[in-house]
């Protein structure tokens, strides 16, 4: 049910782009013309040969009634006295008969328009392409030639038979003109057809394009992520459909959402949890305070934004750093609790809970855990090459190393201790403004200066219930000497 909408939307967008709507309108204009341009076609033979057979239907009728009106003129002495204006009042009323003449049984003309031919030997027109009639009589005939259709009629007497014929004939371009002005006619209404073919793929294309747009907007916002805008439901009962099949899938969508959103919250808090509970754990076998990997992990927080890691990596590294000294899990008591100055094997004992550290946590596959393997490797690692347990410097040193060195030194030298009080604030300063460029990256450490504000108020927030951190800056206690084994372990 999920895809099947999406899979009929994308069908859509990709069947209605725009080239393809008016690649439409173009065939449907071109189809409705075509068919016009046919429909006239078709009209022009069939109104050709209907106008055909009618004028031919005429020519006959006309032959015939001269015939007829012409019996008694040829009988009489002087035919022509009655046959010319005859013939001069059908040529005037029918300006389309090209031709009219009646010829007596000598084949002499006895009725013309012309006076001047009346009495001269009649010459029948060639005729190149003779017709025949279903409706001729057998004297009859009927014919074309270049320009005319001609018909030849006898004139018959009861009594003395032939005594004459008739020919009439007929324009042939008479016509073609009332075929031209068809044809004008039937091209008008072709054109206002593909017209109103046109205006119709438009208001169809409107009313179909218009809601599929805004269900597209509407689709293209949830995909964005924007699950809080419905697709408007409007337009055909198949897109009010697919809108409302969108919108149910945009609120089962941001359920979804909302459920992994909180689970996954559920497991950072866990993750957070645990991993601060470990760090609490070994911390608290080398007699650091409480929150002192609290206040580690959010001052790597903030020195890792300062120093330009992008915001994952800076909570990548709240989460990871208080884990620096999980190594220490693996060095006895005796010696990590010793109160006393470490002897050089015990020193060179209690430097392996950095690569300690980084085994514990370098087979997993998870980023956090990355991070913290590559922390707890690298967090006694000197900018001048004199840490360990790598001795590697400068920027070979990873900056997850390098960030948690400068605030680990930080929150153990300015914090209580069950051995010694916090050093005063000037006095940590000092140490960790002469470890610049020595046991801290410089650029770290002008950063952390830079922003001293920042930490302290960390510091001030996260203090230890039995101790102020910033106790020091009010009441500076006795400086002492710290045991190189406070930065160095
Ligand atoms: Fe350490
Ligand atoms: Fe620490």
């Amino acid at each position: 049910m999920s895809s099947s909408p999406n899979r009929r939307l994308r069908l859509l967008q990709r069947r209605l782009t725009p080239s393809f709507r008016i690649l439409i309108l173009v065939a449907s204009a071109a189809v409705v013309s075509l068919t016009a341009v046919a429909l006239v076609q078709v009209q022009e033979r069939h109104l050709r040969r209907t106008l055909l057979e009618e004028a031919e239907s005429h020519l006959l009728l006309e032959a015939r009634n001269l015939a007829t009106a012409s019996t008694d003129a040829l009988l009489s002495d002087f035919p022509e006295l009655t046959l010319v204006p005859m013939v001069r009042e059908i040529r005037s009323s029918r300006p389309e008969l090209r031709l009219v003449s009646v010829v007596d049984h000598t084949g002499l003309i006895a009725g013309h328009d012309d006076p001047r031919l009346i009495g001269s030997t009649y010459s029948p027109p060639l005729i190149d392409a003779p017709l025949t009639r279903a409706y001729l009589n057998p004297s009859e005939t009927m014919g074309t030639t270049g320009e005319l259709i001609i018909v030849t009629t006898p004139v018959n007497h009861h009594t003395q038979g032939r005594i004459g014929r008739v020919t009439v004939g007929l324009a042939r371009s008479f016509i073609d003109g009332k075929i031209h002005q068809a044809r004008s006619a039937l091209i008008l209404v072709a054109a206002i057809l593909a017209i109103c073919a046109i205006l119709i793929a438009l208001v169809m294309n409107a009313v179909l394009m218009r809601p599929l747009s805004r269900l597209q907007a509407g689709v293209r916002r949830i995909g964005q992520g924007d699950l809080d805008t419905k697709a408007e439901v409007s337009g055909p009962i198949e897109f009010r459909r697919l809108a409302i099949t969108v919108n149910e899938m945009a609120d089962q969508l941001k359920e979804t959402r909302e459920i992994a959103a909180e689970r996954e919250e559920e497991i950072i808090a866990t993750q957070r949890e645990v991993i601060t509970t470990l760090g609490d754990v070994v911390e608290s076998r080398s007699h650091e305070t409480a929150n002192h990997t609290r206040r580690v992990g959010a001052m790597c927080y903030e020195l890792s934004l300062l120093a330009g890691l992008p915001e994952d990596e800076a909570a990548l590294m709240r989460l990871a750093s208080p884990m620096h000294d999980v190594g220490k899990i693996g060095i006895p008591d005796s010696i990590l609790n010793k109160p006393g100055k470490l002897t050089d094997d015990e020193y060179t004992t209690m430097k392996k809970h950095a690569e300690i550290g980084h085994s514990i946590l370098a087979g997993s596959e998870r980023p956090i855990m990355k991070a913290a393997a590559i922390i707890a490797h690298e967090h006694h690692e000197r900018w001048d090459g004199k840490g360990y347990p790598l001795g590697i410097m400068g920027e070979k040193i990873h900056i997850y190393g390098r960030i948690v060195a400068i605030v680990d030194v930080f929150d153990a030298l300015f914090c209580d201790r069950v051995y010694r009080p916090a050093m005063p604030l000037n006095r940590v300063l000092a140490i960790i403004s002469e470890e610049r460029g020595h046991h801290f990256d410089p650029h770290l450490v002008d950063l952390f200066l830079t922003n001293l504000d920042l930490f302290l108020n960390i510091m001030d927030k996260l203090k230890d219930e039995s101790a102020s951190p910033v106790k020091g800056l009010e009441s500076p206690v006795e400086e002492q000497v710290e045991e190189p084994e406070l930065i160095g372990a």
